[in-house]
């Protein structure tokens, strides 16, 4: 580490999970709480057919979901 404080960062999967890198803390609809701890990560179902929702099993490499989402740069 260079001292500088750690950014939660979120990684999109081509045709995967959303990757949440720590420290983060994620909430779920009821308002439960789940830290990730920076060094680790966690990854996010995005296909809908996890059986382990919210988070990913790899059914998206069964159920061949595309996507591959991409931000247009910005502009100046
Ligand atoms: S993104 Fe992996 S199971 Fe849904």
């Amino acid at each position: 580490m260079d001292g500088r404080p750690v950014e939660p960062r979120i990684e999109m999967e081509p045709n995967g999970p959303y990757i949440v890198h720590g420290p983060a803390i994620i909430v779920d609809a009821d308002g439960h709480e789940r830290r990730v701890e920076a060094g680790h990560s966690v990854k996010l179902c995005r296909c809908g057919h996890s059986a382990t929702k919210p988070f990913c099993d790899s059914t998206h490499r069964t159920v061949d979901f595309v996507s591959r989402p991409h931000f247009e740069p910005e502009r100046p």
